[in-house]
């Protein structure tokens, strides 16, 4: 095996000058091949730690690999901590990262250092820089924590796609005319009260049929409820923050989750035009790490459209050139068919994953499949202990791991209420 600096010191002159070794090594170490009390504290050899690699964040767009990591993991197995892991490493190696937490805050507590137990040899504890956010629908019922947050609304005259207003639930015929009358308003101020008052002007000089009035005016009174489209809120400029050093962390605290699959799509489709910017393009990669997607990326009922869902096969298939990548995690397969699970090259399985067997449609090498079928025989699982082997799979290998903790902290609340 390759061996990899392991001190300041042999890191080349190029590479100096990032606050993590591992950012500039370009490698995010994931843990040990055999359980932390074998080290007893003590040295861990390089030959034992388990890496994935990355691009430096300013290889050029042509030269990029995909860099998809889909985690696969049961609830409780620690899937999110690990996530913290990856997110450490690529927030320092100048990644812009944006953490969607569909259910719960606690990707924020990553802003603390956590204790220091079991970390990568070369890392000490630290927090991760991070603004937190939480979209209009996710403040309901939340009156005493909303302090320790930066709220945001959206703009109508950022929806200025057919597909947004079809994440939004409206038909395509729906979405079409909402496009056509945000663009007749030509309202920088625009509120959905100026589009129901047209929409009444509209169906006066029968330029509506009724149906297709009172079809969109039911989605716009659903819209005015969730009070996304609140002026007196200011929108988020993602750009704006990851420029200034900011990871960003949005929580939905487990609301309407068709509003919540639309917001993660409408966040990447941003994250896309960010890099066409004429003005000011975006050059740095980022990576979305999408928690719990089964939340927001999944075909609701009766619904022929979903944005989350659109732009997470978009980052597989089209967005590599565009350096947007996404570390999904989720407990079952769900969305992920054949196509989608290609664009994943890197996959991190826990020993806890409920259906094994689902893993022969992603090419995931048999001899793995059949050791985790039969898991407490072949794999470390020791609740009491944390103690849980997990397996990397990549370009048909796989090779098992004890992951390392976080830097940053995973457990420590940092949000209490007013
Ligand atoms: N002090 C601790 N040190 C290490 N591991 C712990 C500690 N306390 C709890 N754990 C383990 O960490 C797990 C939680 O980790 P994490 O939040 O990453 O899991 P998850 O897979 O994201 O869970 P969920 O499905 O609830 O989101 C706990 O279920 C437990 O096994
Ligand atoms: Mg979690």
């Amino acid at each position: 095996m390759k061996h990899f600096p392991l001190s300041y010191a042999a890191i080349s002159d190029k590479e100096v000058g990032y606050s993590n070794p591992y950012a500039a090594i370009r490698k995010i170490p994931l843990g040990t091949i055999k359980p932390p009390s074998y080290y007893g504290g003590g040295e861990i050899p390089e030959e034992d730690i388990v890496y994935i690699k990355f691009d430096a964040f300013d290889t050029e767009d042509i030269e990029r690999s995909a860099f998809n990591i889909l985690i696969l993991a049961a609830s409780g197995d620690g899937k999110s901590k690990l996530a913290k892991l990856i997110w450490s490493v690529l927030h320092d190696a100048n990644y812009y990262c944006l953490y969607i937490d569909p259910k719960t805050t606690n990707s924020g507590n990553a802003k603390i250092a956590g204790p220091n137990k079991f970390l990568p040899p070369l890392l000490k504890p630290k927090g991760i820089k991070l603004k937190h956010y939480l979209p209009m629908p996710a403040t309901k019922d939340f009156n005493k924590q909303v302090h320790n947050f930066n709220l945001f609304s959206l703009d109508l005259n950022d929806l200025d796609e057919r597909d947004m207003w079809m994440g939004l639930d409206f038909t395509s015929k729906g979405a079409m005319r909402m496009l056509k009358i945000i663009s007749e308003l030509n309202n920088k101020k625009l509120s959905l009260k100026h589009i129901e008052n047209y929409l009444k002007l509209l169906h006066h000089q029968k330029d509506i049929n009724s149906q297709t009035k009172s079809s969109i005016e039911d989605r716009l009174s659903e819209l005015e409820y969730l009070r996304i489209f609140e002026r007196t809120i200011n929108k988020l400029d993602l750009m704006d923050d990851f420029k200034q050093g900011n990871s960003v962390c949005i929580s939905y605290n487990s609301r309407d989750k068709h509003f919540m699959s639309f917001d993660v799509g409408e966040k990447i489709r941003r994250l896309v035009k960010s890099h066409h910017d004429e003005n000011n393009p975006r050059i740095n990669p980022v990576m979305v790490f999408l928690d719990d997607s089964s939340y927001y990326a999944k075909f609701f009922k009766k619904q022929d459209f979903n944005l989350a869902v659109s732009e997470i096969q978009n980052i597989g298939n089209n967005y590599r050139a565009l350096g947007i990548f996404n570390c999904m995690m989720v407990q079952t397969l769900g969305i992920i068919d054949e196509d989608v699970a290609e664009t994943y090259p890197i996959k991190i399985i826990s020993p806890l994953f409920k259906n094994p067997e689902s893993l022969h449609k992603i090419n995931v090498p048999k001899e793995f499949i059949r050791m985790l079928q039969d898991s407490k025989k072949h794999l470390i699982q020791d609740e009491d202990k944390y103690l849980y082997e997990w397996t990397l799979v990549q370009g048909g290998n796989h090779v098992q791991f004890f992951p390392f903790m976080p830097p940053c902290n995973h457990f420590k609340r940092v949000y209490f209420p007013k």
